[in-house]
């Protein structure tokens, strides 16, 4: 079954997502000893390990004011447990191995980041309500100030939908928070040959340069310098999407 979710703007590109499912779920721990940095963003008892949007706008409150997405993601419990890509399709545009996406799942909470480039400063939500479909929500980084609950999914919101709905079909309302509509859409996945290994993601992280690409190694210390990661593919049940021509 394959259908061709959006026409990228290249004009020649279109996304085709499908229901198969070809993941391999080997689970791995990395050993991060290598990588290791003092905690400076900590989180409050019971805060690290957000399995909500919700709990994940609990975090962020918590954490000293501005707040950086580094900040947030070095104050998350440990063991992590993290899948990598260098899918270009997405809001979040990997550049090969160095500049992966990153998703970090805490089921049915996924977040997702990208050391750098467009994309970067928005951090990424998505969470499983079954059927093929997560609820979608997302933050822009640095954060100022307390946030409100509705903030998330306040600012994916566009005219009718969010800014999701391009590439993440079948959006619907599926709640609302303070009068502000929570959409879900169909939730999406990067195919087996665009997967990169944690592993191998955290041993650029040990070679990064912050001479060279400050804010990429930042976030890479940030996801791996804190203790352990595990790997962990998404959902096999996700859709999964590749380019085609
Ligand atoms: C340009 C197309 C595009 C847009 C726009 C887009 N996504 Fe995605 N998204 C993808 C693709 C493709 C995947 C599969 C993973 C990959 O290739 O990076 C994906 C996967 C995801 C995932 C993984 C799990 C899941 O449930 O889908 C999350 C989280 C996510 N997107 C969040 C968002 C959010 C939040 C927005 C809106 C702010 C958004 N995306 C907008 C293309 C897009």
């Amino acid at each position: 079954m394959r259908e061709s979710c959006i026409a990228l703007a290249l004009g020649m590109l279109a996304l085709g997502c499908d229901s198969e499912s070809a993941q391999d779920a080997e689970v791995q721990a990395t050993d991060t000893s290598e990588v290791e940095a003092p905690r400076e963003c900590i989180a409050p008892e019971g805060l690290g390990r957000p399995r909500s949007i919700e709990q994940a706008v609990d975090l962020i409150n918590a954490l000293p004011k501005p707040t950086s997405l580094s900040c947030f993601v070095e104050s998350l419990d440990r063991p992590l447990a993290l899948a990598a890509t260098d899918s270009q399709s997405s809001a979040q545009p990997a550049e090969g191995a160095e500049n992966a996406r990153l998703f970090i799942t805490e089921d049915p909470l996924i977040m997702s980041v990208l050391p750098d480039g467009p994309g970067s400063d928005k951090l990424e939500f998505a969470v499983d309500v079954g059927d093929g479909l997560s609820i979608k929500a997302e933050l822009e980084f640095p954060i100022e100030a307390e946030l409100p609950y509705a903030a998330p999914y306040d600012e994916v919101r566009r005219a009718t939908g969010t800014s999701c709905g391009a590439c993440h079909l079948r959006e619907q309302v599926w709640d609302t928070i303070d009068d502000v509509p929570i959409f879900a859409s169909e939730a999406l996945q990067h195919p087996t040959e665009r997967d990169i290994s944690p592993a191998f993601v955290e041993a650029l992280a040990g070679n990064c340069d912050p001479g060279l690409t400050a804010r990429r190694c930042e976030m890479l210390t940030a996801v791996f310098a804190h203790g352990e990661t595990v790997a962990e593919p998404l959902p096999e049940l996700i859709k999964i999407c590749r380019l085609v021509e």
